[in-house]
């Protein structure tokens, strides 16, 4: 049995952080879907379809690894589209309460699906999509934090030359 695991999140920007992720689920499953959010009550730096297109980007040479954007519940579109494993990363302890409760949630919604944490390189354990836009708006450097593309696409809605 093949199994599809999605791994859902706003992803405003994705950072090498979530990159590593999506690795190391291509690795663990048969084939991995990363689901945006599109409409989240965060106000977005990034249009879901700018979004899809930085994840088209860096995951276009994994076989095996498709981007789609969703609304509504997250179990609803994981049942949807098969897949019977949401993928979430823990970096930190702060991250887990969170985690814990809405794969508990989820798991109540649907018992159908399962949650399957897991942990980035040590080296992204302090990244975050809300620092970078942070640092990017300051003026700093995001080099080596990103992909190349959403660094460039940063300088140039912060109005840099990219
Ligand atoms: O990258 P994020 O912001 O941490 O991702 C959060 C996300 C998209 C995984 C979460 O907000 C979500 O699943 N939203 C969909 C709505 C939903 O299913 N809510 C119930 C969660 S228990």
């Amino acid at each position: 049995m093949k199994i599809r695991a999605v791994y859902p999140g706003t992803f405003d920007p994705v950072t090498n952080g979530h990159l590593d992720l999506i690795q190391r689920s291509s690795v663990l499953f048969d084939d991995v879907v990363v689901a945006i959010l599109s409409n989240t009550d965060k106000i977005p730096l990034f249009t879901p379809q700018e979004r899809v297109e930085m994840l088209e980007q860096v995951v276009k040479r994994m076989p095996n690894v498709s981007v789609s954007t969703f609304d509504g519940l997250l179990v609803g579109y994981a049942e949807q589209i098969q897949a019977s494993v949401i993928v979430r990363g823990i970096r930190a302890v702060s991250d887990y309460e969170y985690e814990l409760q809405m794969a508990l949630m989820n798991r109540r919604l649907s018992s159908r699906v399962e949650t399957v944490f897991l942990m980035p390189a040590e080296a992204y354990s302090y990244l975050s999509s809300r620092l970078v836009k942070e640092i990017s708006v300051l003026g700093g450097s995001v080099h080596g934090l990103v992909p190349a593309i959403v660094e460039r696409r940063l300088k140039r809605k912060h109005g840099k030359r990219p």
